[in-house]
């Protein structure tokens, strides 16, 4: 089992939607009994809550269901999950700092947009809280082309595990 966690500030825009996207190329492919999905926040601001309805309303017209329970991301994390996928450099330097604090190791933390192929000179998914539609929808484009990528980078590195073992 290959354990993946996504991480924004609030786990109520962001994260919560490369959680539903990866979850549905995951079940297309017939890996779900192989790839474990989940999602966090930085910041326990939003804790219990269902994702943003902005969001929700953008996954829906994609044919995605947004049902994610916002949490914080706490230390056993760095244990449970094999990759820990941040979505900009402000939370990426946070998770960072609470992994060194952690006594875990085994979590990798990778930039989300390092497996977008039109990324450019900002490695962030802009933060949609405080803008308009065209914001989420922006997300949902950049996480779609990273989540393709991501998903084609874990299923390499299970063939190769699986020829070694
Ligand atoms: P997210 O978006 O980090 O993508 O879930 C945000 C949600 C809430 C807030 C900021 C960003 N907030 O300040 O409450």
């Amino acid at each position: 089992m290959i354990n993946v966690l996504f991480v924004c500030l609030g786990n109520i825009c962001r994260s919560p939607m490369a959680e539903g996207i990866l979850k549905e190329l995951v079940q297309k492919q017939g890996l779900s009994e192989l790839i474990h999905v989940d999602s966090a926040g930085t910041s326990g601001f939003h804790a219990g809550e269902q994702p943003d309805n902005r969001m929700k309303d953008i996954a829906a017209q994609h044919g995605i269901l947004l049902s994610h329970q916002a949490k914080k991301l706490v230390y056993e994390d760095f244990d449970r999950f094999d990759y820990i996928l941040s979505m900009d450099s402000a939370n990426l330097d946070i998770i960072l700092a609470m992994q060194k604090r952690s006594e875990f190791t085994r979590s990798k933390i990778l930039m989300m947009r390092s497996f977008d192929p039109e990324v450019e000179d900002d490695m962030d998914v802009p933060d949609p809280y405080y803008g308009g539609m065209n914001g989420f929808e922006n997300v949902y484009q950049m996480l779609y082309r990273s989540n393709e990528k991501l998903l084609e980078f874990l299923r390499q590195r299970h063939r190769k595990q699986d020829k070694t073992s």
